[in-house]
């Protein structure tokens, strides 16, 4: 034990971390126990390293715009939904041929600790209030379901479309736990695989690593790139390649409307032969905080709204629209070919990014503190990091209503992306696909609705009506269900049909 000890002690004071052992003589055996085991398998020359070049980065990205280094997406390597609508129907036909033969994976980044929403446990797990009060989890679920089945229909063979779910240790128990109490919400167990991110310590502006407790370090997961190390750690390349996968689809947790595996997505990237796509939206006004995907030194990234200037952000194509505005979304295609060299080849070439919090910590007194401003920094990487890899970079513009609407805040007057905007962005959607499939809305009176709903009050309050992923993955056999009839809201649409809820409870 004591040899432990002074062995660790040594490693500590050789990287100038001897301040974690600070309170030591006041721990508990137990305790003691814990944090040597905690201490042990970090790798503190490592974390200094990712410190160094992460602050320097940091540093040297302060100080120089990318404007002038900056191109946007060339028209050759971007599909749009709205531009290219002759095409729509074979890229959704060569995506759905794809999962027909089980090629295609989906892979939920879910390791995020949600801290602007606030509550304890994953963000999957959050119901953020529709009529069903279905979870982000049981939506995505769901889609996937229905998705396997259209391309079971359309080429009478049975398919699977393998979903990867990464958490972190913040999140996997609490994570596998859920989808097990909920039978994995009708999908198959062995088809649904959980892996684990990594953890990376907080640290103080002076690269010391930041105590939350006497006993415990502030840890935090790496970042949604954090992704790529953990396909390598645990194996899910290898498993990938086993089940034949050759196509992934990576979203995040928090977009109530993402289409899981999205057909007319995947079957563009493969017909365009790309190793790497970006799904994007169109960023039509120029301060908007949205990261947009160009091209940086001839090679593709993801510019934050911080990195350029206003003129840059303001600057306009012949067509009027903003010259940068390919949005990102957070919304992924990569061949397994592109990941495997990823992991084998590039990751560590990877740097960290700089988030500076608001970090809990111990003083030296030992007393717990909870600064009002931002006190460290947390180390993450991006999932859009490896853009730059890409032998063949491809775009994918939609239509932000349709496809994108993100829950990252707790509800407040006048939130943005909270889980009120998130609910009214689906509803939204949905009251769309009834009208578009010939149904219509009444109100308590028995008039018709019209199609655009008045401005109530200065509020833009959507007809409450929810149709299941298990009946509609993106609108398609809604006809029969809803065509030449009226319905007064709540509507929903589920596998027993099309009901009006006698009570409005929303
Ligand atoms: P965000 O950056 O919005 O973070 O994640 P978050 O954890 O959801 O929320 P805040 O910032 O703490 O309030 C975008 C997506 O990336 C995932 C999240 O789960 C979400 O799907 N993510 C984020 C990870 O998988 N791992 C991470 O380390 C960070």
């Amino acid at each position: 034990m004591e040899s432990t000890r002074s062995r660790l002690a040594h490693r500590l004071a050789e990287a100038g971390q001897s301040h974690l052992v600070q309170f030591w003589d006041e721990l508990t055996p137990e305790q003691q126990a814990e944090m040597t085991s905690d201490l042990e398998a970090m790798d503190f020359q490592e974390i200094n390293k990712f410190f160094r070049s992460a602050m320097e980065v940091s540093h040297s990205s302060k100080q120089e715009k990318m404007d002038a280094r900056m191109e946007p997406v060339p028209r050759e390597v971007l599909g749009s939904v709205t531009r290219d609508r002759d095409c729509l129907k074979d890229w959704e036909e060569k995506g759905l041929r794809c999962i027909s033969q089980s090629s295609v994976a989906v892979l939920l980044l879910a390791g995020g600790q949600g801290t602007r929403l606030g509550v304890s446990y994953p963000k999957g797990m959050y119901d953020v209030g529709l009529p069903s009060h279905k979870t982000l989890f049981q939506i995505q679920a769901e889609r996937i379901l229905r998705l396997q089945q259209l391309a079971e229909q359309r080429h009478g063979v049975k398919c699977c479309i393998p979903w990867y779910i990464m958490t972190s240790g913040r999140t996997m128990e609490s994570t596998k736990t859920f989808f097990s109490r909920h039978s994995y919400f009708g999908l198959c167990k062995d088809n649904v695989i959980f892996f684990q991110q990594g953890m990376l310590p907080a640290m103080d502006y002076n690269g010391k690593i930041i105590l939350e407790s006497k006993n415990k370090l502030a840890m935090a997961p790496d970042g949604n790139g954090g992704l790529y190390r953990a396909l390598g750690t645990q194996g899910i390349v290898e498993d990938m390649d086993r089940r034949g996968v050759k196509f992934i689809h990576v979203y995040c947790v928090d977009n109530i409307l993402v289409k899981v595996a999205d057909p007319a997505f995947v079957g563009f990237c493969v017909q365009k032969g790309g190793d790497c796509g970006a799904k994007v939206v169109e960023k039509t006004n120029p301060t908007e905080a949205v990261g947009v995907v160009c091209k940086v030194d001839g090679r593709y990234q993801v510019v934050e709204y911080s990195e350029i200037t206003l003129a840059t952000a303001e600057k306009r194509s012949v067509d009027g629209r903003l010259m940068f505005n390919a949005g990102n979304v957070a919304n992924h295609f990569f061949t397994l070919a592109f990941l495997r060299d990823i992991v084998q080849t590039f990751e560590p070439q990877l740097q960290h990014h700089v988030a500076q919090k608001k970090i809990l910590y111990v003083d030296t007194q030992g007393r717990l503190i909870k600064p009002d401003k931002p006190n460290g920094i947390k180390m993450e990487k991006f999932v859009f990091d490896i853009f730059q890899f890409a032998k063949a970079f491809v775009v994918y513009e939609v239509l932000r209503e349709d496809e994108f609407s993100a829950l990252k805040n707790a509800d407040s007057q006048d939130g943005k992306d909270t889980p009120t905007t998130v609910k009214h962005a689906l509803m939204s959607l949905h009251h769309r696909w009834v009208l578009n499939a010939a149904g219509h809305f009444i109100d308590e009176n028995g008039t018709r609705v019209p199609a655009i709903p008045s401005l109530k009050d200065g509020t833009d309050l959507p007809i409450k009506c929810e149709i299941s992923p298990l009946v509609s993955y993106g609108g398609e056999g809604l006809e029969e269900l809803v065509s030449g009839r009226e319905f007064r809201p709540t509507l929903v649409i589920d596998e027993s049909g099309a009901h009006e809820l006698v009570k409005n409870g929303l």
